[in-house]
């Protein structure tokens, strides 16, 4: 029989993580800190190809791929970053509003981690949704290479699903023979990235999952690959999109070619067919054939619940800005042909191609670069970001989130997000709070870009 409490007893993972909390606190133990997860860094081999085993993978843990994180949104979370790589990292989490100190940019908010050092992050997820995590050192390389891993923060009064499957979606450069191939080409570098030659989804090229039959999925999508920019959609079954970058969205409307980029999450709730052993495919059709990503293969019972007999997802607790007083900073990306790139311990590509107000980024250096804007902690800003490149590019914001204001291009819904992807020629209004003190990153998504100049940051005092 399915009831709610079998399927909650489903999510085994958060299942267990509820009920060791719950005796935590029977025992007066809340408030200790929490047991760190270890994260080890490390090199491995994996099968992304048929030909032949990939070597040089680098990832976190035993499993290849990076473990989905997942933790209850307001309670303290600890990790441990051991290196056992032969260079540098750190851990960034995307999208998490928590302390600077926590934020995991070497030479900016926390000493690099060299091999064998360990760093403990301890931090309180103020927000529930999909995020993700990564290094901030070397990132072509360590990302390109495998470290791009899902978090879910998980909120207990979340509508329950049928299940809930998760997708990391990434390219990898390999070759024929399954091993990687240069990173990057300087001329695709000076434009929308270098592309991978293997697409994948949870380190498998179209994997299946089964999913009950009429069922309601929650599928969390991170985008974590270094170039990609997805345009999905949702072939045999209805599919509305519930959240973008971890936020609710204010309407929830039909999946219908959504672009997300590098950087970027999506919520869906998929209505599985009511037939036993049809099959719901998730397609990107940017590009000239649509390719398959991943498929759900209906299967077993279900509550056969309508999608939208769902409940809301809460609203994140994000500070609003204040329209009135907010002050206006403008954002320039551009291209650029001054090259400040600077050799650095987390590796430099050894171009500029970009530049955010016309300042190309030189990379990790004991000197960096003035901050774009000197905020005052509490204040409400509002970013002119205009894109004069014709490329699109996944502009990420470290440590607050905005809302979504105005385009001059589009009708825009007024979204919570960490990441705005910005079209060519467009201008966008963002307006936030400046409510976290220290030195932020802002930098496109696109690693390439980001390592090529894309990259600035705000300092909030
Ligand atoms: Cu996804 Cu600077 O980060
Ligand atoms: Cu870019």
């Amino acid at each position: 029989l399915l009831t709610r409490r079998n399927l909650l007893k489903a999510s085994a993972v958060a299942g267990a993580y509820g009920a060791g909390m719950a005796i935590a606190g029977r025992f007066g133990l809340a408030e200790a800190a929490p047991e760190p997860r270890i994260l080890t860094a490390r090199r491995t081999v994996a099968q992304i190809m048929d030909a032949a085993p990939t070597r040089d993978i680098m990832t976190w843990g035993d499993e290849g791929l990076p473990p989905v994180l997942r933790m209850p949104r307001g309670k303290a979370y600890a990790a441990r970053l051991t290196n056992s790589l032969d260079e540098p990292t750190t851990i960034h989490w995307h999208g998490l509003r928590i302390d600077n100190k926590m934020d995991g940019v070497p030479f900016m908010t926390q000493p690099y981690v060299y091999t064998n050092d360990s760093f403990d992050y301890l931090f309180t997820p103020p927000d529930a949704g999909t995020f993700w995590y990564h290094p901030h050192c070397n990132t072509l390389t360590q990302m390109g290479h495998g470290m791009t891993g899902v978090l879910v923060v998980e909120d207990p009064d979340d509508p329950v699903f049928d299940a809930e499957v998760v997708l990391n979606l990434r390219d990898w450069r390999l070759g024929g023979d399954g091993q990687f191939i240069a990173p990057f080409r300087p001329r695709d570098a000076a434009k929308a990235g270098t592309y991978g030659t293997i697409r994948t989804a949870n380190w498998h090229q179209e994997p299946k999952y089964d999913a009950p039959a009429g069922g309601l999925i929650r599928l969390r999508i991170a985008v974590t690959d270094v170039t990609r920019i997805f345009q999905l959609r949702m072939e045999g079954a209805d599919a509305i999109v519930i959240a973008i970058d971890g936020n609710p969205v204010p309407k929830r409307f039909p999946l219908d070619l959504l672009q997300i980029g590098p950087g970027q999450r999506l919520d869906l709730a998929v209505r599985m067919p009511d037939s036993e052993g049809a099959v719901a495919t998730l397609e990107d059709i940017r590009g000239t054939t649509p390719k398959v990503i991943a498929s759900l293969r209906a299967t077993g019972q279900s509550l056969k619940r309508n999608i939208g007999d769902l409940g809301a997802l809460a609203e994140n607790p994000v500070p609003k800005a204040d329209l009135s007083s907010a002050e206006t900073i403008p954002l320039v990306l551009s291209a650029t042909a001054e090259n400040a790139a600077v050799e650095s311990i987390c590796g430099t590509l050894g171009y500029s191609f970009w530049a955010i107000n016309k300042v190309p980024w030189p990379g990790d250096t004991p000197d960096p670069t003035a901050p774009l804007a000197e905020l005052k902690l509490g204040k409400s800003y509002v970013f002119n970001l205009e894109n004069v490149t014709p490329h699109t590019h996944p502009i990420h914001l470290h440590g607050m989130s905005f809302t979504v204001i105005s385009s001059s291009t589009r009708e825009v819904i007024p979204l919570v997000s960490d990441t705005y992807l910005i079209q060519p020629d467009e201008k966008v209004q963002l307006a936030f709070v400046a409510d976290n003190p220290g030195d932020w990153l802002l930098h496109c998504h696109i690693i390439e870009h980001q390592k090529t100049g894309m990259t600035s940051y705000l300092r909030v005092v």
